[in-house]
């Protein structure tokens, strides 16, 4: 017999599992404006605190990936494969990724978000790169991935809308921080972009969204356990997110910092984090047999050009002036520059990450409020990170504003953001483990 809403909400508050028909049934319901807001609202607080099995986690994102288009891509023989981070500080790795990763040989459909909290966004940083569009009819996108190998856009009006209204409620009844509702939330948006796989980087440390390991852990087992229910190969690395990711923090010098990578410059740790996921992606695009081959790959399409072609075809296509991909002076440039310095020596031995991605968005890097407007050349280029030593007077970092004013913002927070030794922090792992 058929349950009625109130029904089901009873069973959930009180801990019981909903059939997964009665899972799509209500979203398929929210979605035709038969349930209102505020039961999907109360959902959501049942789910936050009674949680949900692996097989309504699966209900729940098939429902909300159906809510709208899922991108035939059938038309492309590869298999093709996508990558998702959870967010951090200075993550630009998507922007050098897809296109090294095209150019191995493995299509990428890729849609992105926007920045969020302290957390830069991939669309934003493509849009420092004058004339690039992230907003393409998804026949266009179905073309480029097609012609190209890469495309990178934002969630369309089609891409599961039942995620766009229950994140919208989520983000205002306190029910962001649930592992059900998050997995639903970011793998309907991925699995309506026609993918055969998906790569996850599950971040955790002082700028990321999971602050332990542990949560991490438990976010990125959900995860693949989610997208390999939903019939598509998955691997999800745990990475740490307790520093910058690479130098540059802020859209504008963060592209020019990801382009480059592919020009086979750029900084180790971003090099890691980048060959890791790219090797996985060969992997489940049957493009490598093992990781030692996949990495292989990947450097030679690194040393001999052919990602940095992907990518200037990629901008091209996407409406941007492909010359960013080789020349920096096509970014928009910060008015004023200005140096952060040690205010006394010894060793960095901690820089806390969610302080300066707060620094970057409070000063035109990211968003307070949904209809600000991110002014691109602003950001950071640390010259040094933890572990070094430094004497009083040393450039830590250069610093990119708008104003007289904003580098003194800058500078007393992101002083206040590291934190001196007198010895050597010990080396810790950046790539800490493989999950599925
Ligand atoms: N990103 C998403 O897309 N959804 C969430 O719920 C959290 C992060």
């Amino acid at each position: 017999m058929r349950r009625s809403v109130p029904e089901l909400l009873l069973a959930k508050r009180n801990g019981q599992a909903l059939e997964p028909d009665e899972v799509r049934g209500l979203i398929q319901g929210f979605v035709r404006g038969e349930v209102p807001d505020y039961q999907l609202s109360a959902f959501a607080m049942a789910v936050y605190f009674k949680g949900m099995t692996r097989e309504e986690t699966v209900a729940l994102t098939l429902a909300m990936r159906d809510s709208g288009v899922v991108v035939d891509l059938s038309e492309v023989s590869a298999l093709k494969v996508d990558k998702h981070s959870t967010g951090g500080v200075g993550d630009k790795v998507s922007l050098a990724l897809a296109p090294l990763v095209a150019a191995c040989g493995v299509p990428v459909p890729m849609c992105s978000g926007r920045g969020l909290g302290h957390t830069g966004g991939t669309l934003d940083k493509l849009e420092a790169i004058p004339g690039f569009s992230v907003n393409l009819p998804l026949s266009r996108y179905r073309e480029i991935v097609r012609d190209v190998g890469a495309c990178m856009i934002g969630q369309t009006a089609e891409l599961a809308p039942a995620d766009k209204r229950l994140y919208a409620l989520r983000d205002v009844t306190a029910t962001v921080e649930s592992i059900p509702l998050i997995v639903a939330s970011i793998l309907s948006k991925k699995l309506a972009e026609g993918i055969d796989g998906l790569v996850l980087d599950v971040k955790f440390g002082s700028g990321a969204f999971m602050k332990s390991v542990e949560d991490a852990r438990s976010l990125a087992t959900a995860l693949v356990e989610v997208t390999r229910g939903a019939g598509k190969s998955c691997v999800a690395w745990l990475t740490r997110m307790d520093r910058p990711l690479g130098r540059a923090v802020g859209n504008a010098l963060e592209t020019i910092e990801a382009f480059e990578l592919l020009h086979g410059r750029g900084p180790e740790d971003l090099r890691e984090v980048t060959l890791t996921l790219g090797a996985s992606m060969l992997l489940l695009g049957a493009k490598a047999r093992s990781d030692a081959e996949a990495r292989e790959r990947l450097e030679r399409a690194l040393g001999d050009g052919s990602a940095l072609s992907v990518a200037r075809r990629m901008v091209a296509a996407q409406g941007g002036d492909p010359r960013a991909v080789d020349d920096p002076s096509v970014f928009p440039r910060a008015r004023v520059v200005g140096a952060l310095t040690a205010t006394r020596g010894g060793y960095l031995t901690a820089v806390d990450t969610h302080a300066v991605g707060v620094c970057g968005v409070v000063l035109g890097a990211g968003r307070t409020r949904a209809e600000d407007v991110i002014d691109p050349s602003v950001g950071f280029v640390f010259a040094r990170t933890v572990g070094d030593r430094v004497e009083p007077g040393d450039t830590l970092a250069t610093l990119h504003v708008r104003s007289d004013e904003d580098l003194a913002v800058a500078r007393e927070r992101l002083g206040r953001a590291f934190t001196y030794g007198d010895r050597a922090p010990e080396p810790v792992p950046l790539v800490l483990e493989r999950v599925g």
